[in-house]
């Protein structure tokens, strides 16, 4: 059976080798509903890059770039960060990863995010995943974060929650209309969701060689 998985694996990263654009997921999901953690475990299991657009923007917050103190505020007030900085840090990072298989998290958050890509990057997503969490397990798991996050206050988690409702989920709506979401109850232990999304990547693996 090992023999067989690991066959399998070769096959698939040949398959997806020859693609001529990298196999793109978005991870999206409201605020502290699990994404960055299920995706370090999806990246570590499944071989993906990880690329989280909020730490991009964290990163370039702290850096001394001219657009360091708008990012700042805007953090701050829970609201999205123009898409043409947010779409030139993803590519960037996108093409030097030398990883063809990517999970973008936490991205796009607006319409105006998913259009941008399109434009900018020129590929759509492969497939999405939405983690569904109940507004009162988000609080909780947020405020217990303890990372220093600026945003982790219950003000902004109260805006992010808004911007989550009303900006996120329409482009949720445009890739269901699309069938390429997947959407996971985000409740239960980090292993049981995780054992949730399991199946998805490894389903992908075999539709990978049927379709190669
Ligand atoms: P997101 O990236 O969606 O904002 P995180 O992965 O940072 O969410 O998770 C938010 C917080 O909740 C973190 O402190 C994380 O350790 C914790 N957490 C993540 N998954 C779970 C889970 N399944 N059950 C309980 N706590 C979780
Ligand atoms: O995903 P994460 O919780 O790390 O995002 C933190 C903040 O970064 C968001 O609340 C938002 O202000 C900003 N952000 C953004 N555009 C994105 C991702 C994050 O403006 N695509
Ligand atoms: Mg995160």
């Amino acid at each position: 059976m090992a023999f067989f998985t690991k066959g399998i694996a070769k096959l698939v990263t040949e398959a997806i080798s020859k693609r001529k654009t990298p196999f793109i997921t978005f991870v999206l999901g409201g605020p502290g509903s699990g994404k960055g953690t299920q995706c370090q475990k999806i990246a570590e299991v499944f071989n993906f890059e990880h690329i989280c657009a909020g730490d991009l923007l964290r990163e370039e917050m702290s850096s001394n770039s001219q657009n360091g103190a708008m990012i700042r505020s805007i953090i701050m007030e829970g609201r999205i960060v123009p898409s043409e900085i947010t779409v030139n840090l993803l590519k960037k990072q996108i093409h030097s990863s030398g990883n063809n298989k990517v999970l973008i998290d936490g991205f796009p958050r607006n319409e105006e995010n998913r259009i941008a890509f399109e434009r900018i990057v020129g590929v759509e997503p492969d497939l999405v995943l939405y983690f569904y969490c109940p507004e009162e397990e988000i609080v909780e798991r947020i405020l217990k974060r303890n990372q220093g996050r600026i945003d982790d206050n219950i003000d902004t988690i109260n805006k992010r929650l808004e911007s989550f409702k009303k900006l996120s989920l329409p482009v949720i709506d445009h890739y269901t209309a699309e069938g390429k979401v997947y959407k996971i109850n985000a409740v239960g232990s980090v292993d049981e969701v995780f054992q949730r999304i399991r199946p998805v990547f490894t389903s992908l693996r075999y539709a990978t060689i049927m379709s190669a």
